[in-house]
């Protein structure tokens, strides 16, 4: 298993979806609502994610891939699955906003073993693979040292569903934020995982996530010292869109306070 060979690969094709982010920035015609209300798609989302899958294709085209855009291709028996997301904050990128990340993952035999996340607006590249640490622009990363909740600065999301779901994580947030020295909504998941890997966030959580959000952030945040595991601290499951990633000091008190967040007893109609 060839871990670097996979994470050479997976650099070079985030480093070229990069220039496609960089330019189309402030220059889109093409901006499209595709599923629920919100969730945008821009003709860099579709032109990032053709040029990733064309490296990767053609260098592994026994593995298989599971793209935002464009689905599953290729050997549905194979034990390596690509989760690949060609422009994670896409809301971001439509207004401006400079959070943005390329973020192309491997899993195998089911694990998340070689992580990407790269934002071409502010020249960071964070690279992991098991075994071999994480780094930021080629400098080597450990999470943060925080020890209390207390001392924490979080950080979270919300899904497209949040105004068609109850469990649409406001009440956790508001709880959180009372709990911590704030929390912060950056837009990009795989951003959120890349500052808990270089200790500039001491934690994160989130559900309604897809493998693509998150795979190649948790290589990061493990192979910077963190922990990621479901809220409740059992395995994660990467299908279940539910993630919480911390410095692993802070873990077990994050995980409790999730656990019981009270209600908000709000509604919004
Ligand atoms: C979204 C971002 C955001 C998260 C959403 C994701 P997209 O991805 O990662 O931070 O809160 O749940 O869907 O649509 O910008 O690729
Ligand atoms: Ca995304
Ligand atoms: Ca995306």
């Amino acid at each position: 298993m060839d871990l670097k060979l996979y994470l050479e690969v997976a650099t070079s094709a985030a480093l070229i979806a990069g220039e496609i982010i960089i330019q189309y920035w402030g220059n889109l015609k093409n901006i499209e609502e595709k599923g629920a209300a919100g969730d945008l798609v821009t003709e860099a989302d579709k032109l990032s994610e053709t040029a990733i899958l064309n490296i990767i294709k053609k260098q592994f085209p026994e593995h298989l891939i599971l793209a935002e855009e464009s689905g599953h291709f290729g050997n549905n028996k194979s034990r390596y699955l690509w989760a690949i997301d060609p422009l994670d904050g896409t809301t971001n990128y439509a207004h401006g906003y400079p959070v943005v990340a390329v973020s192309i993952g491997l899993l195998i035999d089911g694990i998340p073993q070689v992580g990407v996340v790269y934002n071409p607006l502010r020249n960071e590249l964070f690279t992991g693979a098991k075994g071999f640490g994480a780094t930021l622009n080629h400098q080597p990363i450990s999470v943060s040292q925080t020890l209390e909740l207390d001392k924490s600065l979080l950080v979270t999301g919300f899904a497209y569903d949040r105004r068609l779901s109850e469990d649409n994580n406001y009440a956790e947030f508001c709880y959180l934020t009372h709990l911590t020295q704030g929390v912060r909504r950056s837009g990009s998941a795989a951003s959120d995982l890349a500052e808990v890997a270089c200790g500039r966030l001491d934690g994160y959580w989130e559900r309604g996530l897809k493998p693509w959000d998150m795979a190649a952030g948790i290589v990061l945040v493990e192979e910077a010292g963190g922990k990621v595991s479901a809220y409740d601290q059992s395995p994660l499951i990467i299908d279940s869109g539910r993630i919480l990633a911390t410095n692993s000091k802070i873990h077990s008190s994050l995980s409790k306070a999730l656990e019981k967040t009270p209600n908000l007893n709000i509604s919004f109609k």
